[in-house]
């Protein structure tokens, strides 16, 4: 089918390499000039695993372009989907301003009868207001269906959950578009559930706030398990084998981030209380969450009083493994509050290195290499498991930094082997270690 992706964020930009890669003939439209000319160029503007491979392929056979010119796009489209960002506005409230003018402008351009899929997260009743304005406007004589199709595509495996999710959404009230989208995802064999458009929409703002939910209650149980001197890891164990709870998002650590669960919890929190009716479950998610964030250093002036004038590393910067993104990542946080501190921070990343310095500027110092991080350093903090730091043997912390204080955000080591070593060593909801009770467990 001829489809075209209006907005190439992440959501755009795998949705079209991966339905080209289903055989479909793909056009991708953006407003950013500088984004085309990369992807035209073949680079892709993101970190995604598996990405830029299917992104050659599928150029090379002619079935993916790239344009930035809207009547190209939109003129012969049989289906169009929606993936423009919806940011959080100043109240917390989702800004439609990208959804509404994807639609003026696909109102100006349509000529044929057209199936809009809106991908974009966006709060319940916008898929109508969509189709009214698509209506309201166009000058052809042509038919327009809108179809909510929520997104569930995980960053650093999106590709993989293009092809392997869970379950498809398609939220809509005409039984014959709803049928052609189903037809487009057939050779995936995902389950499909069919909604109503406003029980579609919903499904994407409650899946995001259930799984934050999982995260910040993990994350009270890791507290008290600290207290009570209980191991978090050994909890989730017990309570994750129970099918009715599952073992899945139950990972304690510095707190969720990411371009999703902080903006679409914040949304939904907003939109509840606009209704007065306060969702005080997900408020608290949201404040555990930020309180979380800030845990390392909490924790850090335990150990040492004053962090003023004392070299810091931070091990991780994107919000998680597998992606250079480091919207809402914990690791911001951190840094602005060790510049509040004092500290001299140098931090490491694999990848989200030149991400950071665009945000934060050059008052850091950066490395793609954990022993330069390391080196000389009196405070370590963990804040992304990535598997190069779970691979880096915690024997070497002692030999890299002045004296090894380490600050496990993500609970990358076991405690074990953390036991045979003389170095400091505080994580979420398991005991600390540290040379004196090493020496007093000998
Ligand atoms: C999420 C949803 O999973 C996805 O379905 C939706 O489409 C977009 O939002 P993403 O933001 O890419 O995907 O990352 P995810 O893997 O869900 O992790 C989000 C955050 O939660 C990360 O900061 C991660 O570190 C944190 N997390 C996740 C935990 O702290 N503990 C866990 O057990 C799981």
């Amino acid at each position: 089918m001829r489809i075209t992706i209006a907005g190439i964020g992440y959501v755009g930009l795998v949705t079209g390499v991966c339905l080209a890669e289903l055989g479909h003939e793909i056009t991708c439209v953006d407003l950013q000039e500088s984004k085309i000319a990369m992807l035209n160029a073949g680079r892709s503007p993101i970190f995604e695993p598996g990405l830029e491979s299917l992104l050659a392929k599928n150029m090379s056979c002619g079935r993916l372009q790239f344009t930035t010119n809207p009547e190209m796009a939109y003129k012969q489209a049989e289906i169009i989907f929606i993936t423009v960002g919806t940011p959080a506005s100043d109240d917390g409230t989702a800004d439609l301003r990208h959804v509404t003018a994807v639609a003026d402008t696909i109102a100006m351009y349509i000529k044929n009868d057209v199936i809009i899929c809106i991908k974009s997260t966006v709060p319940v009743g916008t898929n109508e207001k969509v189709k009214q304005t698509i209506d309201r406007q166009k000058n052809a004589d042509s038919n327009t269906t809108v179809i909510s199709n929520p997104e569930f595509l995980r960053e650093g495996s999106a590709i993989f959950d293009f092809f392997h999710g869970d379950r498809i959404v398609i939220g809509s009230d005409n039984p014959e578009a709803a049928a052609v989208i189903e037809n487009l995802y057939a050779p995936l064999h995902i389950p499909v559930i069919k909604t109503n458009i406003r029980s579609a929409e919903m499904i994407k703002y409650a899946s995001n706030a259930f799984l934050a939910t999982k995260i910040s209650f993990i994350n009270e149980i890791a507290v008290i398990c600290e207290k009570l001197n209980a191991n978090i890891d050994e909890v989730v164990m017990g309570i994750g084998s129970d099918k009715r709870i599952g073992d899945q998002f139950l990972r304690a650590g510095i707190g969720y981030g990411g371009s999703c669960f902080p903006k679409d919890t914040n949304a939904l929190a907003q939109l509840a209380g606009n209704m007065q009716h306060p969702f005080e479950l997900l408020e608290a998610v949201i404040k555990v969450n930020n309180r979380q964030q800030s845990l390392p250093i909490k924790k850090a002036k335990e150990v040492i009083t004053s962090l003023a004038g004392k070299k810091v590393s931070v091990l991780g910067l994107a919000f998680k493994p597998g992606t250079d993104d480091i919207r809402e990542s914990a690791s911001l946080k951190i840094m602005k509050e060790l510049q509040q501190e004092k500290a001299i921070v140098t931090a490491y990343d694999p990848v989200a290195v030149p991400n950071m310095k665009k945000e934060l500027g050059n008052d850091f110092s950066y490395t793609d290499d954990i022993r330069e991080a390391l080196w000389n350093s009196e405070l370590a903090i963990i804040a992304t498991e990535w598997e190069q730091i779970k691979q880096f043997p915690i024997s070497l912390y002692a030999e890299y930094m002045k004296e090894p204080i380490i600050i496990d955000g993500r609970n990358c080591y076991s405690i074990d082997e953390v036991k045979k070593h003389s170095i400091h060593y505080v994580s979420i909801g398991r005991p600390s270690h540290s040379p004196k009770t090493q020496k007093e467990n000998l």
